[in-house]
């Protein structure tokens, strides 16, 4: 869907706009994949429907829970990031992380639907950490990455002696428990393999929503008697919705359909190749393709993708949680995705790296990367960057998650980036590594007719995607090829005096006026190009009575 929202006057009328091929734009952050059927748009938006309700207690919710709907945590966008923290707790005895005696979970649940039910921290407790909620944007993409092409990159032994051994943290899905084991990849401790399996973990554990693949309550404290107190929902609770589909298909719907988070410029920055030279990409690689398989929906299957991340398990040293989970021990992680990153405070699992400014964050990030385990030399790589190169970095960093002709650069695409676009389209040329590159959409080091065109399809303002002169042209597109807006209206000065000549006869006349009020209330007349006809146009006509120009 083009995100530019033209009036449909202006799209009746303007034949080249509405006939032009469709640019491919990359879509927003929190937007749908672009490829969608009609079907397939319906069940996302449906699906965010379900993971932005909240759930009632008569619905499921409880008896212990951490919120009540998804989006409480997933806010940045809605099915990204959060800076909500979840709390796992337990004891730790020779390194070693273990459950408190009689607790199932380390999972902290902090709210109850009744005082009775309340989970606590035991006093015993040696271990207590903290988890930023991380994303799912994409993850019908993620999901859809081949199990081999992630086991490609293990290197257990680290055989090629780089200090570098990721492993694959292999797991059982939850809706297929007997079935063969699959390469984890969400996670903070690449815990889960499937959208469903996490879908259903977080619905019990995070709401306490038992369903179909989770659908023993959780006890507060692993105190199953006190359960029948203050839950008395039937388990599982999720039961399916008049279409057939439960809660937790819903909001795997919407998770599997989010598109991939933009970034911009696409290739070519300089801070890239300083990234790969420090050893960064030996964890967080770019380029991976979706599976082929023909049980994938087309939006999906086959797609070259950009998450930088190899989703194995880590040695991270100090930087590990402490927390062993499945198979993945103490001090292991999984990569994270990076796309995205330019909007994501706090970062790491514990939040570390948070608040000041981006290259603050980032910097912190990247240093708690070291002094032990594998990130260590990728991190004394870094501190011992030169300026520029640090800078460059940074600046590499901050295009993951950046919006195409974004200039200013604040998520959307208006009218102060069309005044951005003027000098870069003048100049007409533009390396990745300035900010004009962010306008440089099919990456040729030109900014021309093609980047125009593109910008014109990624314009979100209002201003000046009127037609004033009738030719075919949007107003913005004229003033970007010349003609005068001394009045920086986004309405090119030299249109007004043809303004309402509706025939385009060269004369308001008579015929003008019966055009007009024929098409009163509609965009049939419609003179200043606001979508409607209306006395603001028949204004303009008597203004301009007789001849043009
Ligand atoms: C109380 C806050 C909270 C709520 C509510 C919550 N989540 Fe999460 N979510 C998190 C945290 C924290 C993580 C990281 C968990 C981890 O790896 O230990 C996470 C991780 C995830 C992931 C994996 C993301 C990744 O990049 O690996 C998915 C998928 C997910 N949640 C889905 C959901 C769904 C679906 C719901 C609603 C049913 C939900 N979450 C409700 C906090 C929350
Ligand atoms: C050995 C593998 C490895 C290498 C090398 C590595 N990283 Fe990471 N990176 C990780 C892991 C694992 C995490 C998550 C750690 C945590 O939060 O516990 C992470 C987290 C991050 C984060 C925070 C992301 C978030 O979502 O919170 C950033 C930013 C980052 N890395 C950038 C870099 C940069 C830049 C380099 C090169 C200087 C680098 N990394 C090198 C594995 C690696």
């Amino acid at each position: 869907m083009p995100r530019m929202m033209l009036p449909t006057a202006t799209l009746l009328l303007v034949v080249p706009l509405a006939t032009a091929r469709a640019i491919d734009i990359q879509p927003k952050a929190g937007a749908p994949l672009a490829g969608l059927t009609t079907a397939q748009l319906e069940l996302f938006w449906a699906g965010h429907e379900a993971y932005s309700t909240p759930i009632t207690v008569a619905g499921g919710l409880g008896p212990i829970m951490n919120k009540s709907n998804c989006i409480s945590c997933h806010t940045n966008p809605i099915g990204g990031w959060g800076s909500i923290a979840v709390n796992h707790y337990g004891i730790e005895k020779k390194g070693e992380f273990m459950l408190l005696p009689g607790e199932t979970q380390s999972l902290l649940q902090t709210l109850a639907v009744s005082p009775l039910c309340a989970e606590v921290v035991p006093e015993d407790a040696t271990v207590f950490i903290q988890r930023i909620t991380n994303s799912s944007l994409a993850f019908g993409l993620i999901e859809a990455i081949p199990d081999a092409s992630i086991a490609a990159n293990a290197d257990a032994t680290d055989a090629n002696a780089d200090g570098i051994s990721g492993r694959v943290h292999w797991v059982n899905l939850l809706e297929d428990p007997t079935g063969p084991l699959r390469a984890g990849r969400f996670g903070w401790k690449a815990q889960v393999a499937s959208t469903l399996s996490f879908s259903g973990d977080a619905a019990r554990n995070e709401m306490g929503l038992t369903n179909a693949l989770v659908p023993g309550e959780n006890a507060p404290n692993g105190n199953a008697s006190i359960l029948t107190e203050c839950d008395s929902v039937a388990d599982p609770e999720d039961a399916p919705d008049s279409e057939g589909f439960r809660f937790i298909d819903r909001v795997t719907h919407f998770q599997r359909y989010l598109a991939q988070p933009p970034q911009t410029p696409k290739s070519g920055m300089t801070g890239e190749a300083v990234f790969n030279a420090i050893g960064c990409n030996a964890c967080h690689i770019r380029d991976w393709t979706t599976s082929n398989s023909p049980s994938l929906e087309d939006a999906i299957r086959n797609k070259a993708i950009k998450p930088y991340s190899d989703f194995l398990l880590h040695n991270m040293g100090g930087l590990g949680d402490g927390v062993q989970q499945g198979d993945a021990d103490e001090s292991e992680m999984r990569t994270p995705v990076l796309w995205n990153l330019r909007t994501r405070d706090p970062m790491l699992h514990h939040g570390a790296a948070a608040g000041g400014t981006f290259a603050t964050r980032v910097t912190k990030a990247i240093e708690l990367h070291g002094p032990f385990g594998e990130g260590a030399a990728s991190a004394a790589a870094f501190m011992a960057l030169g300026g520029t190169q640090k800078a460059q970095l940074i600046a590499f960093l901050g295009s993951l998650g950046k919006l195409e002709f974004d200039l200013d650069p604040d998520n959307q695409v208006d009218a102060f980036d069309f005044t951005l676009f003027q000098p870069c389209f003048a100049n007409g040329a533009a390396s990745p590594d300035t900010n004009c590159g962010v306008a440089d959409f099919n990456q040729d080091g030109l900014i021309n007719m093609v980047d125009a065109d593109a910008f014109m399809q990624a314009y979100e303002g209002a201003e000046g995607t009127g037609d004033c002169d009738r030719d075919g042209q949007i107003d913005l597109m004229e003033i970007l090829l010349g003609a005068p807006d001394a009045d920086s209206d986004f309405i090119p000065d030299d249109c007004v005096g043809c303004q309402a000549d509706f025939n385009g006869d060269g004369h308001r006349d008579g015929v003008d006026l019966g055009i007009l009020l024929a098409g009163w209330g509609t965009a049939a007349a419609d003179a200043n190009g606001d979508g409607v006809t209306d006395g603001v146009d028949l204004g303009i006509l008597l203004a301009g009575w007789g001849t043009c120009g």
